[in-house]
């Protein structure tokens, strides 16, 4: 969750003040995300999805555990890239 990839006529920039992105199939525009604030404190404030849980806070329960996905309109195929 960094940012924007924005193009424009010559290159590929980054625009960070604002983050788009889709869940659950529902595109997502936040133009000022909080930087310090955890995906699991996201979901569950800001979007009010308390389906992803915390358990121990530390890596080892699996609880928090959310899938990232992208379409690659190359090969016409969801992939879930290792984060
Ligand atoms: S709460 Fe994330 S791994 Fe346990």
């Amino acid at each position: 969750m960094y940012g924007q990839y924005v193009k424009d006529s010559t290159r590929m920039t980054t625009k960070r003040d604002s983050l788009v992105f889709f869940v659950n199939g529902q595109k997502v525009t936040d133009p000022a995300p909080d930087p310090t604030e955890t995906l699991l404190a996201y979901l569950r404030r800001k979007l009010s999805l308390p389906g992803t849980k915390e358990g121990c806070g530390v890596g080892g329960c699996g609880a928090c555990t959310v899938m990232i996905s992208s379409y690659d309109v190359t090969s016409k195929r969801i992939k879930y890239p290792f984060v």
